[in-house]
């Protein structure tokens, strides 16, 4: 028999009270977890941004997964590096269709160049110089002009000579748009001053005469469904909530303030010329 006073007495009932609702607690938390999982996995992908909670649920389970198999490339708050061509995944300028989870979703999946056959793989970038399609000059000229489109070149003949080529002898515009504005069909980006390889006039000069052949890894053999839809949403919401031009309901603005959160180390620096 436990013979303890009434002072023992209660404090084992109060621990035993404790207990049972830490434990129930617990349940109630992985049963939560189990069905917010469900729910990123089978809602329809465009509605999820709509859903606070699911949102926060996949942001946080996004974070160590992105942290491992991501960050080497898009650095550690999405921003990108200075030393890696992978792009800045929080801005309104994305290569490709970013304005859904599933076109974001198709990119992670199945990556970009990666090899995978439902990969994105439209276009290249060609090799002026080397094919002989354009001289050292005339690649030179082009080079001043798409500079130009966002920031003041000094050489103004050049940008002129540059802008001919570009519409004509170049064919730049068939990808890239007449107005330098890109193509997300095609994955042919902007000149908008949010370089992949670098604004300065050698490395513009370098993506012409060389060609360019970005690569973003397939993820679909290397994780999960669960991994990929939370981070296809995490990398909606960064990139959604941080321009602002959208706005929403409630509980989108939540749960972008709650995305916020998911920025660590902001000292990284955006790369290229902005
Ligand atoms: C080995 C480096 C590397 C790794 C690792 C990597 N990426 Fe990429 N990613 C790139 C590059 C490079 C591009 C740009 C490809 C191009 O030039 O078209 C890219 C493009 C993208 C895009 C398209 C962005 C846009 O502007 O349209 C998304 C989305 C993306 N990556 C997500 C991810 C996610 C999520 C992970 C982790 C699961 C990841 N990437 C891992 C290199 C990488
Ligand atoms: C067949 C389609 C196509 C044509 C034609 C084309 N480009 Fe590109 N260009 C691309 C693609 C796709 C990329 C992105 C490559 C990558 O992500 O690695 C690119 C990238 C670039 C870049 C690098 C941009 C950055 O952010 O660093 C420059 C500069 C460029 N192109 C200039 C030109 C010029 C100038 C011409 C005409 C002389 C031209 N392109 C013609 C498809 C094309």
């Amino acid at each position: 028999m436990w013979n303890g006073g009434p002072k023992a007495k209660f404090l084992g009932l109060a621990t035993l009270i404790c207990a049972s609702i830490l434990s129930g607690w617990a349940l109630f938390s992985v049963l939560q977890s189990h069905a917010l999982e469900a729910e990123l996995l089978t809602l329809p992908p465009d509605d999820l941004p709509a859903h606070a909670d699911i949102v926060n649920f996949a942001i946080a389970h996004a974070r160590p997964v992105y942290a491992s198999n991501c960050a080497a490339c898009h650095g550690g708050d999405m921003r990108g590096r200075p030393d890696k061509p992978a792009p800045d995944l929080t801005g309104s300028s994305s290569i490709y269709d970013s304005s859904s989870v599933v076109s974001l979703e198709h990119t992670i999946r199945y990556g970009i160049r990666s090899g995978q056959s439902m990969g994105r793989n439209i276009a290249d970038m060609p090799a002026f110089g080397l094919s002989g399609q354009l001289s050292s000059a005339e690649i030179h000229d082009v080079a001043s002009y798409v500079q130009s489109l966002s920031q003041p070149v000094i050489d103004a003949k050049s940008v002129i000579r540059g802008h001919e080529i570009f519409e004509n002898k170049g064919v730049c515009y068939d990808c890239h748009n007449g107005d330098g504005t890109g193509n997300r069909d095609y994955g042919a980006p902007a000149f908008n001053g949010h370089w992949l390889y670098g604004g300065d006039l050698d490395s513009i000069y370098h993506s012409i005469y060389y060609g360019r052949h970005g690569l973003c890894p397939a993820w679909a053999d290397k994780l999960s469904s669960l991994d990929i839809i939370a981070l296809a949403l995490t990398v909606f919401e960064k990139s959604h909530g941080s321009n602002d031009t959208v706005s929403g309901s409630a509980s989108l603005l939540k749960a972008r303030a709650a995305s916020a959160a998911f920025v660590t180390n902001a000292s990284v620096p955006l790369h290229g010329n902005n």
